[in-house]
């Protein structure tokens, strides 16, 4: 068997989970009017259950229909019973178990908490909850686990990570309370072991794990010492597993465990968490999250003894049969997370989620492909995502597809785009796309670059064109000399531009990237950024990241500058100060774009227009009868958007 291991029964309490692959919870932004799952949600489940996962632990559900927050799946009466009976029901046609997570907001959503004092976890200063409040909450846990067990749920786990209410209650950074509930370890421990004491007893033999954070980002927080003693404490309760995660995303802030780690950051974040658990508590299941994406990691962590079970997240939202694949050895066909984080912002907006590789994420039930009952000869240029994905998806329907690249690899910009060494889920995404053209028809012609000639000469039926965007070269002087070039130039081939000093024009998400790129093939580097901030465009925690890879190469940045000129001895800036400064390099890197095909009619960040009137696109366009134009050569975006179009003309052919 593959990964024996990992896929090995295990006991969580008094119920058997059928491998150690475990959904671990996902709230996925969507609510029936009740506050119950709506169907999508249950195809959702379903559809990890179909891939095997061993155990489906819910997305944070409400056991309290008061101290909400925001509007959640609640289990807070009996009402609610049936429906979320209809989700355990159909997992239960497989061999999954399904947990459901208890859970309360706290001072992070809502504006009740432990203490009522100012704290990065929470956007403004909460109340304190009264400790009659705190014993009636406590009695809501014990409640709802009642409810999720007539429902038919395998057992329930308390989310008591991510400084959400329980978890305020542990940490000393959020918990400065003088009653019962507070003033001593003991006292902060209180509330969840009460919840779980509680569970204990009025629902014997019903299983009740606990998620909670071995590690906080917060001032006087969690540390690791005492995130080993909460474990302890925890594990002397008997749960029916100590689920390891930590406090760090949602806030401003950098760390370097974050509980949802962006590639700029290592995989397998939180492991050195759940393995100090499992050293602390040999006898407990211990299950780690974070980061876990490569099925051989995984097995060898269990093998190892670091932890007992797997808990993926953004994984099986990429692939949603990561472990059915992984158990049949089809581990090259599982759909990388290439943990972008757009699933995650997406909730930050009350959003579906959305996946980059995954179109069919929030749309199971969509994403059946129908034959097409018209074959038709389909010529796609580009293989970009975009065109990768368009011919993938048409030649399952049957049409006669060939894809043509005029570089000699695909992957379109994920190729320069995964040279940065901590980009290696990009580089896995080029794999997997490597491997689905390989084992598919379609017909891939590589360092053939199609003109409207070729067009016309193999007229097609369709013509999809996905030539991607067109790297804006700045208006600068000397922008000519040899050694200014761009930063897709650097990340293609960084062995032709080796570099004392460099300056990176433009401080966007490539360009710190290739800042980062270049410092690690030794280059001292100068970012420079016209506007206030770098990356101005990329949401807060990644952006955290990127500071620290930054600042762990000495990078220099200055913003509110711009390069007014390039010199054989390096670039001319203009300072905010509006004094001019001449900057020594033998490498400028000019990162400020990409744009679509065509001319540019205006421009004001990212809401640029362009005419497509001249250039490839417009002279193809001619060459067949029906055409498509997707991906970045119409619109830049990214990965998202450009596997989005591609399915979506894929599947209209
Ligand atoms: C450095 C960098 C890093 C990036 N990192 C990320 C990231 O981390 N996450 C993310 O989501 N997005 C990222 N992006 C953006 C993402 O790569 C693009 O949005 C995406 O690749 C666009 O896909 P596409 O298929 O439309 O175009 P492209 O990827 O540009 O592919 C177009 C392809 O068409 C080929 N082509 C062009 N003309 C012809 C022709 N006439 N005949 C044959 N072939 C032709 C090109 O050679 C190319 O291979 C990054 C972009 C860059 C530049
Ligand atoms: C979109 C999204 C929603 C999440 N919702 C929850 C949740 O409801 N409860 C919870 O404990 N963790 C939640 N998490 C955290 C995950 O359970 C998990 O700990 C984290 O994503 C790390 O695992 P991964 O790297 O495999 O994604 C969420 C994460 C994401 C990306
Ligand atoms: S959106 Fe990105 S991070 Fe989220 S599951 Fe998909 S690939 Fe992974």
């Amino acid at each position: 068997m593959n990964y024996p291991n990992l896929f090995s029964p295990i006991m969580l309490g008094t119920v058997e989970a059928a491998n150690r692959t475990v959904m671990a919870p996902i709230n996925n932004g969507l609510l029936s009017v009740d506050e119950t799952w709506p169907a999508r949600t249950i195809r959702y489940y379903e559809e990890r259950a179909i891939g095997e996962t061993g155990l489906i632990i819910t997305g944070a559900v409400r056991v309290n229909g008061v101290l909400a927050g925001i509007p959640k799946v609640g289990i807070f009466n009996e009402s609610f019973i049936p429906a979320h009976k209809k989700l355990v029901d159909r997992i239960h046609e497989y061999d999954t178990k399904i947990f459901c997570q208890l859970t309360l907001n706290g001072g992070k959503v809502g504006k009740d908490a432990p203490s009522a004092i100012y704290n990065p976890a929470y956007p403004v200063r909460p109340r304190e909850l009264t400790t009659g409040e705190v014993d009636g909450l406590v009695q809501d846990f014990i409640a709802a686990a009642g409810y999720a067990r007539e429902a038919g749920y395998d057992g329930v786990e308390v989310h008591g990570g991510h400084t959400y209410l329980v978890g305020a209650f542990m940490s000393p950074s959020t918990n400065r309370r003088t009653d019962k509930y507070g003033g001593s370890f003991e006292g902060r421990m209180k509330f969840p072991a009460d919840i779980l004491r509680g569970i204990a007893r009025e629902h014997p033999g019903f299983p009740a794990g606990i998620k909670f954070s071995a590690y906080e980002e917060l001032p006087g927080g969690i540390d690791i010492p005492l995130g080993i003693d909460i474990a302890e404490y925890l594990a002397a309760l008997d749960p029916a597993y100590l689920h390891v995660s930590a406090t760090s995303t949602s806030l401003m802030i950098k760390s370097r465990y974050s509980s949802v780690p962006h590639m700029y950051i290592n995989r397998n974040t939180l492991m050195p968490l759940a393995e100090k658990v499992k050293e602390r508590c040999p006898d407990s299941v211990v299950m780690a999250t974070g980061g876990i994406t490569v099925p051989s990691e995984a097995e060898e962590f269990i093998f190892e003894g670091k932890c007992d079970m797997a808990a993926l997240g953004r994984t099986v939202l990429a692939d949603a049969h990561w472990a059915r694949k992984a158990r049949f050895g089809k581990t090259a066909n599982i759909t990388p997370c290439i943990r972008c984080n757009v699933c995650y912002y997406q909730l930050w907006l009350s959003e579906p989620l959305k996946c980059s590789m995954n179109p069919y994420l929030s749309h199971e039930a969509e994403q059946h492909l129908t034959p097409s009952d018209q074959p038709k000869k389909v010529m796609v240029v580009g293989a970009g995502p975009a065109g990768i994905r368009c011919a993938l998806t048409a030649s399952k329907r049957g049409h006669d597809v060939t894809l043509y690249e005029k570089n000699a690899r695909i992957g379109g910009m994920v190729a320069p785009g995964s040279a940065p060494l901590f980009k290696e889920e990009l580089r896995f995404a080029l794999e997997w796309y490597e491997t689905e053209l390989r084992e598919s028809t379609v017909n891939l012609k590589l360092s053939t670059e199609v003109t409207p000639e070729l067009a016309e000469s193999e007229a097609p039926d369709v013509l999809v064109i996905a030539v991607g965007g067109e790297t804006i070269v700045p208006k600068i002087p000397g922008i000519g000399k040899p050694h200014a070039v761009s930063a897709i130039d650097v990340l293609e081939d960084i062995s032709k531009y080796p570099a004392r000093k460099a300056v990176v024009i433009g401080g966007g998400e490539v360009g710190c990237e290739t800042a980062c790129y270049l410092a690690d093939h030794g280059a001292e580097v100068t970012i420079i950024e016209s506007l206030p901030h770098i990356m101005a465009q990329t949401q807060k925690i990644t952006l955290n990241h990127m500071i620290l890879l930054l600042e762990d190469r000495n990078i220099e940045i200055s913003t509110g500058t711009q390069v007014t000129a390039i010199t054989d001895s390096g670039a001319e800036v203009l300072l905010p100060s509006g004094k001019s400064w001449g900057l020594d390099a033998d490498l400028v890197v000019y990162a400020v774009g990409i744009k679509p095909h065509g001319e540019i009619v205006e421009s004001s960040g990212p809401a640029m227009k362009v005419r497509p009137k001249t250039g490839i696109i417009p002279e193809l366009s001619m060459k067949a009868e029906e055409v498509h134009v997707i991906g970045d050569c119409v619109g830049v975006g990214n990965i998202l958007e450009a596997t989005a179009e591609g399915e979506r003309v894929g599947r209209w052919l």
